[in-house]
């Protein structure tokens, strides 16, 4: 039988349902794969996915991670440490480090433990939809309390947010309702910001609010309104979305594979390998985009300079050349095999890992008590279609 012809679409059904064989044929077939519908290619292989999230002067981020960011050219209006290339990104990121300290994080144990407590308290447990009754809910109310917005606009960040990223099969770029999503998440934070600057509290607004950056010119200055409801955007979103997707998938994966959720209940040191492994096998992130400021000529392919580059983390997390039985889930799995990309690699790579690590760890340690033994109602599972981001909307679970 003949192979059909290898076309990747990030915004087909097909590659929403299951992106992971359309991965091992670009790797095995065409790792520098060129899409001419939506003009960008796409790096599969781990080696050189790792690499090009390292070389951060060819492979830049200052057009957009996303590929409409890239073509639309929407994230010039704003300013964000993501879409920032050193040196710009080395004086933000010191100024990030300074209050997204492991101690600040530390000290959001208890808060995510309430959070968690609270809304298992809300379902029964013999019938439940792990992610729409609960990973949906709890992270961002754990981000939003750290900025300090107020209780009754928490989950509105959450539900802007999933207007803003959906997409449906061949539409790439932001609905008309995504962007009055995203223009009401920016008014929050501007008003936030506003109240924060005349009256401070104990709040990462109000420590943004107070930092301060060296600039180009040799100055050093207080970061401005954009500059902080850029930040609060970000973060908002990634403390959103990723850690949701991230419990979800746990919950379909280790249904698969019982052996495994019997491991972990009994021994819980071996959580953080679970998270670890999860975010390997199906991480929350599949990809994100550069653009080259040089040209670049790889396995005989030439990128030319001002291409969009997809970096398929995703895929290089599944890259049998790095990772021996890569489609094998196993919490066991020597993690010094290779660097996991899941939370990204380089300059750039996750500022929330630590956060993201310490909520999922809280949320599978109640699990494995709240749930002992369940099942998933395989034939109720939902997956998202969205730019970027990959796991479940619903993951409908019962006691057994
Ligand atoms: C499982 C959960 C998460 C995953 C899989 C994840 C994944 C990633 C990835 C892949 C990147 C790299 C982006 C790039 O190279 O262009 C990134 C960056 C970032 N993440 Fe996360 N993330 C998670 C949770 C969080 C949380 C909870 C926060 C904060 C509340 C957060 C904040 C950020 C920020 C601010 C950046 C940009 C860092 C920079 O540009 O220097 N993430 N994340």
């Amino acid at each position: 039988m003949t192979k059909s012809a290898l076309v990747f679409d990030p915004f087909s059904d097909e590659y929403f349902i299951n992106p992971f064989g359309i991965y091992q044929r670009l790797r095995d077939e065409a790792p520098v794969y060129y899409n001419e519908q939506y003009d960008f290619y796409a790096l599969s292989r781990h080696e050189d996915v790792a690499a090009a999230f390292k070389d951060f002067s060819t492979y830049s981020s200052a057009n957009g991670v996303t590929l409409e960011e890239i073509k639309s050219g929407t994230h010039a209006m704003a300013q964000s440490i993501i879409w920032m290339d050193p040196p710009d990104h080395r004086r933000m990121r010191s100024l990030v480090n300074k209050v997204f300290t492991p101690r600040a994080i530390e000290a959001q144990r208890s808060v995510v433990r309430e959070r968690i407590d609270h809304y298992l308290s809300q379902v029964d447990p013999s019938s439940f939809d792990a992610v729409a009754d609960f990973s949906a809910l709890f992270p961002v109310e754990v981000i939003a309390t750290m900025l300090g917005v107020p209780v009754a606009d928490r989950q509105n960040i959450r539900l802007w947010l999933n207007t803003a990223l959906e997409r449906g099969p061949g539409r790439s770029t932001l609905s008309k309702a995504g962007r009055e999503a995203m223009t009401q998440t920016g008014l929050l934070y501007y008003n936030l910001i506003q109240q924060r600057r005349a009256d401070p509290e104990g709040d990462m607004i109000s420590a943004l609010i107070h930092a301060e950056v060296d600039r180009d010119d040799g100055t050093r200055t207080r970061l401005d309104d954009i500059e902080i409801a850029g930040f609060c955007t970000l973060l908002g979103g990634a403390g959103a979305e990723t850690v949701t997707k991230l419990v979800g998938t746990a919950m379909v994966l280790f249904d698969r594979h019982r052996d495994q959720w019997e491991h972990l209940r009994a021994d819980r040191t071996k959580i953080p390998a679970a998270i670890d492994e999860v975010l390997r096998f199906e991480g929350p992130v599949q990809y994100d985009m550069r653009t080259t400021r040089k040209e670049v000529v790889l396995h005989g392919i030439t990128i030319p300079q001002g291409s969009a580059v997809m970096l398929l983390a995703a895929s290089a997390n599944r890259d049998e050349r790095a990772f021996p039985h890569a489609d094998d889930f196993d919490i066991n799995r020597d993690r010094t095999q290779a660097q996991n990309l899941g939370f990204g690699y380089g300059i750039h790579s996750c500022l929330g890992a630590a956060l993201a690590r310490l909520e999922s760890a809280e949320a599978l340690d109640r699990l494995l008590d709240f749930i002992p033994d369940y099942a998933v109602d395989r034939a109720g599972l939902h997956r998202v279609s969205m730019t970027s981001v990959a796991g479940y909307s619903n993951v409908p679970i019962r006691r057994r």
